[in-house]
Parts: C-alpha cells; sequence; structure tokens
C-alpha cells in the first residue's frame, strides 16, 4: 500500500530525466522532429504524441517503407515520415501545433522504451514579403504616421491664420497711434 506513491514518483522522475529539444519552426511551413534510434535495435513501433497520441509508426517488413496512422485529426493530411530516420515531418504548422512533443520507440529486442521529447515553438516569420500580417503592421505604421504628419500641418496652418488676422489689427493700432502723435506735434508748439 505505501509502495504505491513512491512507485508514481518514481515513474515521475523518470520521465523529467528526459530533457526535451527545442526545435524552432516558422508558421505556416514545415518542421521535423529528429529520432535517433540506435542501429542495430529493431523497432516494434513508434508512438508519437502531443498532449494526446499523435500516431503510431509501423516499420516496414522485408524493404517495405514505414506505415503512418494519424490518430490526432488535427494533424490529418500534414504528417509524414523521413526515412529512414522515423523522424516526423509536420507541414503547414500552425499555433496550435507548438507545444510538447514525445516519441516512445517500443524496441523488439527489449522491454524498455526510448524515450524523446521535444519542445516545438512556432513563430512568425520576419519577413514582410512573405507574410500578409507583417505587410498589414507596416500599412498601420504608415497611416499613423500619415496622420500624425496631417495633424500637425492642419495645426501650423491654424497658427497661422490666427496670426494673419491678429497682425491687421495690430498694425491698425500702432496707425491710430502714429496719428495721434502727429496731431500732438503741431499742437505743442504756438509758443
Ligand atoms: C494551412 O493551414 C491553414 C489553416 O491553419 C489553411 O487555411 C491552409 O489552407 C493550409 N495550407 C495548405 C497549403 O495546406
Amino acid at each position: 500500500m505505501y509502495a504505491f506513491p513512491w512507485l508514481l514518483l518514481l515513474l515521475r522522475l523518470q520521465e523529467d530525466d528526459v530533457d526535451p529539444e527545442e526545435v524552432v519552426a516558422v508558421l505556416q511551413e514545415s518542421i521535423s522532429l529528429p529520432l535517433e534510434i540506435p542501429p542495430d535495435e529493431e523497432v516494434e513501433n513508434i508512438i508519437w504524441s502531443s498532449h494526446k497520441t499523435l500516431a503510431t509508426v509501423m516499420p516496414g517488413k522485408e524493404g517495405h517503407p514505414a506505415t503512418i496512422m494519424v490518430t490526432n485529426p488535427q494533424y490529418r493530411g500534414r504528417v509524414s515520415l523521413l526515412d529512414p530516420s522515423y523522424s516526423l515531418h509536420i507541414s503547414n504548422l500552425s499555433w496550435e501545433d507548438s507545444g510538447l512533443y514525445q516519441a516512445r520507440v517500443n524496441l523488439r529486442s527489449s522491454q524498455i522504451s526510448i524515450m524523446q521529447q521535444y519542445d516545438l515553438r512556432v513563430y512568425h516569420s520576419d519577413y514582410a514579403s512573405e507574410k500578409p500580417s507583417t505587410h498589414f503592421c507596416l500599412l498601420t505604421k504608415g497611416l499613423l504616421i500619415f496622420l500624425l504628419l496631417v495633424i500637425l500641418a492642419i495645426g501650423i496652418w491654424v497658427i497661422q491664420v490666427r496670426k494673419r488676422y491678429r497682425m491687421p489689427r495690430m498694425k491698425k493700432l500702432r496707425r491710430n497711434r502714429m496719428k495721434l502723435r502727429r496731431k500732438e506735434k503741431p499742437g505743442s508748439s504756438p509758443s
């Protein structure tokens, strides 16, 4: 009865021993998850999973190619095998494809299976020429700059129009003052 939690812990420790290999991929492009199997080992089957079972690979007998059975509909029509390594090739990657992947290689010769883990990270391509959304981003930035320039131009125009309105008034005032002074001058020298 007390052995059960220990067994669970031991199993968990074993899982943690497998360090996930980081694989970086570009959205809508393809990637292969490389698998390394010792060449002298005979493979019974390979089970690929990510959250849930993804596909089962059966090696081909007598020179026939290996077969892959995709069980997760999310990957249907997008996965294939890279011969002769059994590496998994996934095409047209989506955001949902990112995450942890696991390959369990069951060997015919022993009860032990080889486990390989991957951490797939799907990124957006940085090339504006390839991705329409980056185009969109550039377009938005351009529009924003254009809008700012228009606002600036309107602001400058409004300030100048206001100045023009004020200028004639000020000139009139100055002229009136000059007239007043002129009038004062003749009156101040009758002596
Ligand atoms: C790739 O996947 C997207 C959806 O994620 C789909 O709309 C598109 O048609 C697919 N392209 C190809 C070439 O299969």
